[in-house]
């Protein structure tokens, strides 16, 4: 018994792994209620009090959104309502989505609501990805709405003929296959002026939402994709 090594020892083993199952199970709830509460959608006061969440809430369509490269961090990052000093969101800057910047949270989340849905039942996830999820038959869409291509003076905003972005990209996914943009074309899907809206919504909150800077090189992709 004297001269047995350690490494051969049974007990040895079983403490082990007893202790390592132990710590990764506390390690795991942990994580999982830090997930939890950094994925949880932030409110509608949250914005006005300038409180920055990871998901914002839902009346964050009432506000501009821009992608910025945030150098301590070296990725972009969304900011809300134009930036402060320190380069984050402000939560000040207003834009209108659909005529309007005045969005209730119960108005903004049933229009998300019901861009969700669409999403579900028209299966973007089967040609897209939706925060990375989905196929890769079609460009990702997480941040779609950061497209420049779709701003004031972009291939696909001009291509619709409407003035803002939102009506752009509603008009787009009312009749995406009257707009071919790339080598591969949008089928037409059926979407209704309504679900376009919900949908366009339901897209720019997403681009709205901290990332960590996913895509990467987001800004480089879709200037390939479009060829600009
Ligand atoms: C059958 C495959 C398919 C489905 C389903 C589909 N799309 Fe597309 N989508 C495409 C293709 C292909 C393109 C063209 C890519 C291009 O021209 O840049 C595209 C382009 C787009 C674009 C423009 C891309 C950009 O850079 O901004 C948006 C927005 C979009 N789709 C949204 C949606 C939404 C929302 C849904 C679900 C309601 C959806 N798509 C369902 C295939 C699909």
């Amino acid at each position: 018994m004297a001269n047995k090594s350690v490494w051969s020892d049974n007990r040895f083993w079983q403490r082990t792994a007893t202790w390592v199952t132990g710590f990764a199970a506390v390690l795991l709830i942990w994580l999982t209620f830090d997930t939890s509460a950094q994925i949880s959608m932030g409110t509608d006061e949250d914005l006005k009090q300038g409180v920055t969440k990871r998901v914002p809430g839902p009346t964050v369509i009432n506000y501009k959104i821009e992608y910025l490269m945030d150098a301590k961090r070296g990725h972009e990052v969304p900011v809300i309502g134009g930036k402060n000093a320190e380069g984050r969101s402000a939560f000040q800057e207003k834009e209108k989505f659909f005529g309007r910047d005045d969005w209730t949270e119960e108005e903004a989340g049933a229009l998300l609501h019901l861009g969700k849905l669409g999403s579900q039942a028209k299966n973007c996830m089967n040609c897209h990805t939706l925060l990375g999820n989905g196929a890769y038959y079609a460009p990702d869409l997480t941040k779609a709405w950061l497209d420049p291509a779709w701003g004031p003076e972009g291939s696909l905003q001009a291509m619709t003929g409407k003035n803002t972005k939102e009506e752009a990209m509603a008009e787009f996914l009312q009749h995406p296959s009257q707009y071919p943009t790339h080598e591969r074309m949008m089928p037409n899907l059926g979407i209704t002026a309504d679900e376009a809206k919900g949908l366009v919504a339901f897209l720019k909150h997403m681009s709205s939402i901290d990332t960590n800077g996913f895509p990467r090189n987001f800004g480089k992709i879709q200037g390939a994709v479009h060829g600009k």
